[in-house]
């Protein structure tokens, strides 16, 4: 085992080999607190690369309802059953990771889902947690302590991939120049092993031609400067396509790391396995914290604090609005005179969003009749 930096867990950790970093790391933010679970995203991934045979309970990007939803059965529990005590003295982690707790003979610990474990992708749909008085009529919001939210699951194509650890045919690999993991079908022969290794389940198998496929991070988009199907296609505008850079190289200018290492908005998810996964989550402001904090590490208390205040931060919020504002990738933003403004790599303008929507009050004069009744002191905003 290599000595390697996972900067997630403040520490170094044993990896099965050395990892050098991608000259740039693909990653995605993810804002809970605005998706609907309306599966835009996870029909934009599929229409366009799973719609073939052996792919039909195959869903790269799916959404699941916590704390129930599970995409396969229970994937993350299942894990972190397997792992077993985990704890943070700071912002270090202090318990094992899947490398570190690895048996012996194995790179990684793990467990292999059963075939019928992708059937049920809407397992636990909308289904709430917590209490509601003593009937399911809620009087008061919000909510009594009633809670559920939406987790969005792509592969995180992470840092320290535990599927490229584990495939014996060296199948799996990580592409130097933006970190983006891939399988290559040629290579692999269906060992499966990566399925068993990926703590997050996103490696999948294809029973008809029998090798393993799994999210591709949209690569032909971004090579074009684009943001990924998922992206593009989220309703709640809640996703952004970018890049990360580790903590000592942040660079405030670069969206995903302003929000990532300036603003330690966005977190990980299940930091403590220890692959440094590469989608960032903005946490859901009305779920208990010991629930959050296992799911998203020691960074949740200050996120939400940071979150409920970005209305008095205009650097901040004109980030947020940014999200979903264009297909291009957003390579550096700043935020000037109540407007956000989006750069493309060479630096040209490629969006603008207003921090407050203009709102205009016609005349009364132009007011006109409705039904034949005459209207009076009629506004309207455009
Ligand atoms: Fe590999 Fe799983 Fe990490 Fe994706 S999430 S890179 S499939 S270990
Ligand atoms: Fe699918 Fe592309 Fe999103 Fe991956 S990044 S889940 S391939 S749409
Ligand atoms: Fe390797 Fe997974 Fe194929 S372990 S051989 S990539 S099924």
């Amino acid at each position: 085992m290599a000595k390697v930096r996972n900067w997630q867990l403040g520490r170094a950790m044993d990896y099965p080999y050395d990892a050098p970093r991608p000259k740039k790391q693909f990653c995605m933010v993810m804002d809970t607190n605005k998706c609907i679970a309306c599966q835009s995203c996870t029909i934009a991934c599929k229409s366009t690369w799973t719609w073939g045979k052996g792919q039909e309970y195959m869903l790269w990007n799916n959404i699941e309802t916590k704390p129930f939803g599970f995409y396969p059965t229970g994937w993350d529990v299942n894990v972190l059953d397997l792992l077993g005590q985990q704890g943070w003295d700071g912002d270090t982690y202090t318990g094992t990771t899947v490398f570190e707790a690895a048996p012996v003979g194995e790179k990684v610990l793990g467990w292999k889902p059963d075939e019928a474990d992708w059937n049920h992708p809407n397992l636990g749909e909308d289904e709430p947690t917590g209490t509601a008085g003593e009937t399911t009529y809620i009087p008061d919001t919000p909510h009594a302590n009633m809670w559920m939210y939406y987790l969005q699951r792509i592969c995180n194509h992470c840092t320290y991939p535990a599927c490229v650890a584990a495939c014996p045919r060296q199948a799996i690999y990580k592409r130097p120049e933006d970190g983006i993991v891939l399988v290559d079908q040629t290579r692999c022969r269906g060992y499966q092993e990566c399925l068993t290794a990926c703590p997050y389940k996103k490696t999948m198998f294809n029973l008809e031609t029998r090798v393993s496929e799994k999210c591709i991070g949209c690569y032909p988009k971004l090579e074009q400067g684009l943001q990924t199907q998922c992206t593009t296609s989220c309703i709640g505008k809640l996703r952004l396509t970018n890049y990360v850079s580790t903590p000592e190289n942040a660079d405030p200018r670069k969206p995903a790391d302003f929000l990532i290492h300036i603003r330690k908005l966005a977190l990980p998810l299940y930091p403590q396995l220890g692959l440094e996964p590469n989608v960032y989550y903005i946490p859901p402001v009305h779920v208990p914290p010991e629930y959050l904090e296992q799911m998203f590490g020691p960074g949740v208390p200050g996120a939400i604090e940071t979150y409920q205040n970005a209305k008095d931060d205009p650097e901040l919020l004109g980030l947020l609005m940014l999200f979903g504002a264009t297909e291009r990738v957003i390579s550096t933003f700043d935020v000037a005179d109540g407007v956000a403004r989006g750069y493309d790599d060479a630096g040209q303008e490629i969006v603008a969003v207003p921090l407050k929507e203009p709102t205009f009050v016609r005349p009364l004069e132009f007011a006109t009749e409705l039904k034949g009744e005459p209207v009076t002191g009629f506004r309207h905003n455009t």
